[in-house]
């Protein structure tokens, strides 16, 4: 007869009377709609075998089994509605992607039981229950699991070819233990909306088409990959080994701790894991070198030097992706080129390149610092709460938003997590140099009628030295190519003062930003 054991029962009830086959190994609806029938029907677990439409493809005996009356595909119709506490729907939610084949008859077990012994949802120690939490805290590791060590690599595609303004297309493989893709990949399209990429794994793939129309995006999955389908390491990927290594501090290394936080089995697939052995290995040897050297005394802060632009140009154009033909020509192109770019730490851990926005031939040009969080996640400048007081500021002084450019001096949001939030980095000198070149590349396409800087950062990237904020401010300055720069506050200088000093330092604001009206 064509019924197959449940695996969980095979011992104890070696004849199942019914075989149920789902549509998919993560069909938490036919499951619920089958379970709500066979509850109806009075069916004993024990009288249940489950199956999902793919272990049938696989399985050379279900290919050969006959369909006998005994086989349902899990449509009952009008089953009467069961009531379950809600911790059951959502253990369900987890359990339903563990690889475990039995989960289905575990989990149409517990549900019998609810209706069946009142006590049973108020036993935290009974075996059924504690196998189901197992599985859901399983799952759960995994989906976190894979949420930190995806890793994607760009490759330009037929797609970036045609339409380079798309950006290229990022790839990662991934090997999840669970049926987890459907699940996390939800979490990555809203973490890298703007970006075009696709995760493959054995069981099945995922991609992200961020770019249909104006449309909101949308996830397409497909069948599973060959580790070989995914593109091999490129120079992105040797930027961030780097960064890795100088992060890596041999007095901190807890190597059980690591290993838990990051486990063995997910080292394959994680660039960096290559590292780990030899840093690792020369960790103790380190630290004591780190511990006989003598102690430091803090250096004097000494006022920076001025740095020429034309000078941090040369330095950063030797490693830097512009397109072939040299400085980009359009937005669009600058778009492209610095969505690549890894010239400095920051871009491997930001969502996306944040460019400015306006018209070309803008009139004003705001410069602010860079990307905040908001800004990160929605690729635009000046979108957060910063954007909306100079979006008032400019209302104020009836200049439109729309016919200003607005950008930032850093491309990418640099922040330190604590706990789930990002917090704003100030970005290093080091790292604002690196950006520079974007920041000059875009005024030249732009071509703005005069600029401002937002704050000691723009004043420094856009001077070439840095400006005394406090004492600049209203000032308009003139750079060597003969642009005028109005240095005023950061927006969020303002949002940060304290509810009483507020109202002077807006009106102080609005007096720096009116110098504009005259130009
Ligand atoms: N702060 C900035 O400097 N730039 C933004 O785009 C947002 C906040």
């Amino acid at each position: 007869m064509g019924v197959m054991n449940d695996p969980l029962t095979t011992d104890l009830f070696p004849q199942a009377l019914l075989a149920m086959t789902l549509q998919g190994q993560t069909d938490l609806d036919g499951f619920r709609r089958a379970a709500r029938g066979l509850l109806a029907q009075q069916m004993l677990p024990e009288q249940v075998s489950w199956h999902s439409a793919s272990d049938a493809t696989q399985d050379l005996f279900a290919a050969a089994a006959p369909l006998s009356p005994y086989v349902h595909n899990g449509a009952f119709s009008d089953a009467p509605v069961v009531s379950v506490p809600p911790e059951f729907l959502t253990l369900c939610e987890s359990v339903i992607l563990h690889t475990d084949p039995g989960r289905f008859g575990l989990l149409y077990r517990i549900l019998w039981r609810l209706m069946h012994e009142p006590g049973l949802r108020h036993d935290p120690l009974d075996a059924d229950m504690m196998k189901a939490q197992h599985m859901a805290q399983a799952v759960r590791r995994d989906m976190h699991k894979m949420k930190a060590f995806v890793r994607f690599r760009s490759v330009q595609d037929e797609t970036f070819r045609s339409r380079p303004e798309d950006g290229p297309l990022h790839v990662a493989w991934f090997e999840p233990v669970h049926h987890i893709v459907e699940a996390v990949a939800p979490f990555f399209a809203r973490r890298f909306t703007q970006m075009r990429w696709a995760i493959l794994t054995p069981e099945c793939s995922v991609e992200w088409r961020c770019v249909d129309g104006d449309g909101p995006g949308s996830l397409v999955f497909g069948p599973g990959a060959r580790k070989e389908d995914a593109p091999p390491p490129d120079a992105g990927e040797q930027l961030w080994l780097t960064y890795y290594q100088h992060i890596f501090n041999p007095a901190r290394l807890k190597m059980k701790m690591m290993q838990k936080e990051m486990p063995r089995k997910y080292w394959k697939n994680l660039p960096e894991a290559d590292m780990i052995h030899t840093l690792a290995g020369g960790a103790s040897e380190n630290s004591l070198r780190m511990i006989d050297q003598p102690a430091t005394v803090t250096a004097r802060r000494m006022p920076s030097p001025a740095i020429p632009i034309s000078i941090i140009h040369e330095a950063v154009h030797a490693d830097s992706h512009r397109p072939a033909g040299g400085r980009p020509s359009s937005l669009a192109e600058l778009h492209t080129a610095t969505n690549h770019c890894r010239e400095c730490p920051i871009g491997a851990c930001a969502t996306q390149a944040v460019n400015g926005e306006g018209p070309l031939g803008a009139g004003i040009m705001f410069v602010g610092e860079q990307p905040g969080d908001h800004e990160d996640v929605r690729g635009k400048p000046f979108v957060g709460p910063a954007g909306q007081l100079l979006e008032r500021a400019l209302a104020e002084l009836s200049i439109n938003r729309d016919q200003v450019f607005v950008s930032n001096a850093v491309r990418h949001f640099k922040y330190e997590l604590r706990g789930k939030r990002r917090i704003h980095k100030t970005p290093s000198q080091r790292e604002a140099a690196a950006c520079l070149h974007w920041l000059e590349d875009e005024i030249a396409v732009v071509k703005p009628g005069m600029l401002v800087a937002l704050g000691a950062s723009a004043a420094r990237s856009l001077m070439g030295r840095a400006i005394p904020v406090t004492a600049s401010r209203g000032q308009i300055l003139e750079r060597d190519d003969g642009h005028k720069v109005l240095i005023t506050l950061h927006p969020s200088a303002l949002l940060r003062m304290p509810p009483e000093a507020q109202d002077e330092a807006w009106t102080a604001w609005l007096q720096d930003l009116s110098r504009l009206k005259n130009h």
